[in-house]
């Protein structure tokens, strides 16, 4: 059965300006930085995203930024109520993507596929005719690639990937950016295609629905056109590409499609990066060449402003990084309450409750997260009991305060795999990717007697049921309002 979802950019622009969510922007905006800068306010000021109805030297275009950067626009996404809490959507995300086994996508004729109103091939497929933001002063250039993702094929199983891979524009016909090595697009190339020599296709998939954009940036474990089928709970629609073999979701906005180069680098960066800081430096990095490019008619580019947070990176990484641990956890019978990974800490930090029923059950817990495939992008896991409300940060640093044993409670990795973007990382550290990894157990020890367990003095824990039920049932009437 098909959830109610959108199955476009422009439905889910229509939804969130229902919502107040999204505003129109009217006047001219440059792509020279104004955009960009706007889009940084929003993120920081949780506006509603800005629709651009104009943008300077580019008419017939339009842009949209901060797509999907605050849990309403979330929930808007997945066609639910704006008000959902956090762990209502959370639900709703895990029950959906339940199944180990989504629907293939439904293929349709390039006629009946949006994303090929324009065809511009040959010198027409010119990434110069699109309009690019300068997304901060000093990056290394425009990126056409902030929020988009690219299609790839594994080159000798049926294998496909989306994966969100930032892209730079290096001249009318060439793209640059960083594909980590532990990525699944990154296994691909640098694996199998490099090695070999051979050029390997892709497609830049810019504006798609709200889903497959939630999908191909979810650390999934079922191809991505698949998994975006269990969020819409129908097969997503797809089309071919004109120069390749690639299938990408025909209700885009715009599609740039070509070949990732083998075995040639160039310069890429700085870039504003999702931690909240530029961190990687000018380096060379992997190279895209385009064959071609389609788009709607009056295509709408989407805008991520990566910066410190709430960007919708930031928001869907951890939100969909924290419930993959959490199915882990879950499979593997660890008695956990539910993991929340905090977009602030710009998915660097994750909160698991879980009933403490034996000694180091936390440290089990962050070995199993940092070592599964979900380690390298975070370094902080605090592990709280049962009676913790996860998503409260007021009980989180409680909890940091009050128990965990300075010494005992804190269990540090030296060397794990980290990213090449850790702000606090040192050099050499960053550039081979090494990271230490932190455990914080905030449980009491479960073989102290349980006279020795401090009594947590609160509302909940320390007066009698009829007491409470007396307090709260008069609440309104003592002149308390919430
Ligand atoms: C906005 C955004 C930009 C990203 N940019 C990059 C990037 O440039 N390089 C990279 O390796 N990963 C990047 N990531 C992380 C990958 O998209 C992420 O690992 C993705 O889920 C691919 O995972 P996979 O390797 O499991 O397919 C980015 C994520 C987001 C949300």
């Amino acid at each position: 059965m098909a959830y109610k979802y959108y199955k476009d950019n422009r439905a889910y622009i229509e939804a969130l300006l229902k919502t107040g969510d999204a505003i129109v922007v009217n006047d001219e905006v440059d792509w020279d930085l104004e955009m960009g800068a706007i889009v940084r306010r929003v993120c920081e000021k949780k506006s509603p995203s800005p629709y651009f109805k104009k943008i300077k030297d580019y008419p017939g275009f339009e842009g949209f930024g901060a797509p999907i950067a605050s849990y309403r626009k979330l929930a808007v996404s997945l066609g639910l109520d704006p008000e959902t809490p956090i762990p209502a959507i959370a639900k709703e995300y895990l029950s959906r993507t339940a199944a180990d086994k989504g629907q293939k996508p439904k293929i349709l004729n390039a006629k009946d596929a949006p994303c090929k109103e324009v065809v511009w091939t040959g010198d027409e497929a010119d990434l110069f005719r699109l309009p690019a933001p300068m997304v901060h002063e000093g990056d290394g250039g425009r990126y056409i690639g902030t929020w988009h993702f690219v299609v790839a094929k594994d080159l000798d199983t049926p294998a496909i990937n989306w994966g969100m891979y930032r892209q730079m524009v290096f001249d009318e016909k060439t793209m640059v950016g960083p594909v980590l090595p532990f990525s699944d697009m990154g296994k691909m190339f640098y694996n199998k295609y490099a090695p070999n020599n051979i050029p390997m296709p892709f497609a830049t998939v810019i504006g798609p629905d709200p889903l497959s954009a939630i999908a191909s940036c979810a650390p999934a474990a079922i191809p991505e056109d698949e998994f975006t089928s269990l969020l819409m709970g129908e097969p997503v629609e797809v089309v071919k590409c004109e120069t390749c073999d690639l299938y990408v979701p025909a209700h885009a906005e715009i599609i740039i499609e070509g070949v990732i180069v083998p075995n040639v680098m160039i310069e890429e960066a700085p870039f504003g990066e999702y931690t909240g800081y530029r961190t990687s430096p000018r380096e060379k990095r992997t190279v895209y060449r385009v064959t071609a490019i389609t788009m709607r008619k009056n295509p709408i580019l989407p805008i991520s402003n990566m910066g410190i947070p709430t960007d919708e990176g930031q928001l869907l990484r951890s939100f969909s990084l924290g419930l993959e641990m959490e199915r882990m956890l879950r499979d593997q019978g660890i008695p956990i309450t539910g993991v929340y990974m905090l977009p602030e800490s710009t998915h660097h930090l994750v909160v698991v409750g879980v009933k403490p029923a034996y000694a180091n059950i936390a440290t089990q817990i962050g070995q199993l997260v940092f070592g599964s495939k979900l380690g390298p992008w975070f370094h902080l896991v605090v592990v709280v009991d049962d009676k913790t409300d996860i998503y409260s940060k007021d009980e989180l640093i409680h909890n940091l305060s009050t128990r965990c044993h300075p010494k005992n409670g804190i269990i540090i990795t030296e060397q794990g795999v980290g990213t090449p973007l850790n702000p606090y990382a040192w050099p050499e550290e960053r550039k081979y990717s090494r990271a230490g990894k932190v455990i914080f157990d905030c449980l009491f020890p479960p073989e102290w007697p349980t006279s020795m367990v401090p009594i947590k003095v609160s509302f909940d824990n320390v007066y009698p049921k009829e007491i409470k039920e007396k307090v709260l049932s008069k609440w309104n009437q003592y002149g308390f309002k919430d």
